[in-house]
């Protein structure tokens, strides 16, 4: 087969390049770097039952694919490198500080229910046990045992040491001449004219000892919503704002928001380093639903992941590697189609 240029070296760019270079397809993955990379903020929760919301059956049925395939690719991409990706699979602890915030975690997993998503629920007293840290002020909580967690910029590592010199540096301004793979994040709107917005997040980075935090808590805390990723070596990820903004700014109220959420629900937290802060965008469309599939005779797209990109990486993977090397669509695509807005 022809040599495939893959245009973006972000976690989706990276993850379509390694499985169509698995299925002999020679390729470049043209990297434009970090400075705009959205996995570079990323948290890496893989929560298909965490991120979830009303209406989304389609994605939804696509993010529980995907987690589904993540421990296999994790594990293969560790035995082809040798570098651990992070992979944890203790499961989300989902918490609400106030009865108001209760009361909207409980509709979300009421929801979450319908779709056969497992949300264990627990009472305060269960949920401090499985997470003593927790500030003993929490009305309740739930346990969601499917929701994991990697490190983004391990699995980053990990897919360019697998593709090795396929990876140059480079922005594209233009389409090169197909075959060719756009995976450019918000950089897609200019390449193809589809519709992928930037939303801005803001993503702190704590560090401290080991073992604060066992589990990943996606917390509700008067009516704030914050998530707390912890890693083995003490670091725990803080995110995100969520503003329909294309700026870098770290503003002084957003961390404030932000941090007061995560010493509302672990007072603890306060003691840590604030190590790092990360303005990231989030690649998103209209229906906040990726664009998977081709856009023309010879260019693919799989682009404007939002909220999801490192959950939807392995699904991403397969099946547009699948589209390039048999030219034949999977049927779950259908629902992704690049030009559905048109
Ligand atoms: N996946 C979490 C976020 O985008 O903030």
């Amino acid at each position: 087969m022809k040599q495939v240029t893959v245009v973006g070296g972000g976690i989706i760019g990276l993850a379509v390049a390694w499985r169509l270079r698995q299925r002999g397809v020679p390729v470049t993955v043209y990297d434009g770097g970090t400075d705009d990379a959205a996995w570079y903020a990323a948290a890496g929760m893989l929560a298909p039952a965490g991120e979830t919301s009303f209406g989304q059956e389609a994605l939804t049925a696509l993010m529980v694919e995907s987690a589904s395939r993540w421990p296999a690719f994790a594990a293969e991409l560790q035995q082809e490198t040798g570098l651990d990706v992070g992979l944890d699979a203790r499961g989300t602890l989902a918490v609400a500080l106030t009865g108001d915030d209760l009361a909207e975690a409980r509709r979300l997993w009421a929801y979450r229910e319908e779709h056969d998503l497992k949300v264990r629920r627990l009472l305060p007293s269960a949920v401090r046990d499985l997470e003593p840290a927790l500030s003993p002020r929490l009305r309740g909580g739930a346990y969601i045992p499917d929701d994991l967690q990697v490190d983004p910029r391990r699995v980053v590592a990990a897919l360019r040491a697998a593709l090795g010199e396929a990876v140059v540096p480079g922005r594209l301004t233009e389409l090169p001449p197909g075959p060719v793979v756009v995976a450019a994040g918000t950089g897609t709107a200019a390449l193809t004219g589809l519709p992928v917005r930037p939303v801005k997040g803001l993503v702190l980075r704590l560090r401290g000892e080991p073992g604060i935090l066992r589990h990943v808590i996606v917390g509700y805390a008067d009516g704030r919503h914050v998530y707390l990723v912890p890693r083995a070596d003490g670091e725990v990820v803080v995110g995100a704002t969520q503003e329909e903004r294309a700026d870098f700014a770290v503003s002084a109220g957003a961390v404030l928001d932000l941090l007061r959420a995560a010493t509302d629900l672990v007072p603890e937290l306060a003691e840590l380093e604030l190590a790092e802060t990360v303005v990231r965008h989030r690649p998103s469309t209209p229906d906040n639903a990726p664009l998977l599939g081709r856009l023309r005779d010879d260019v693919v797209v799989a682009a404007g992941h939002h909220r999801n990109g490192v959950l939807l990486a392995p699904v991403t993977a397969d099946l547009i590697a699948g589209l390039v090397v048999t030219g034949r669509p999977d049927p779950s695509l259908a629902a992704f189609a690049p030009g559905r807005f048109a």
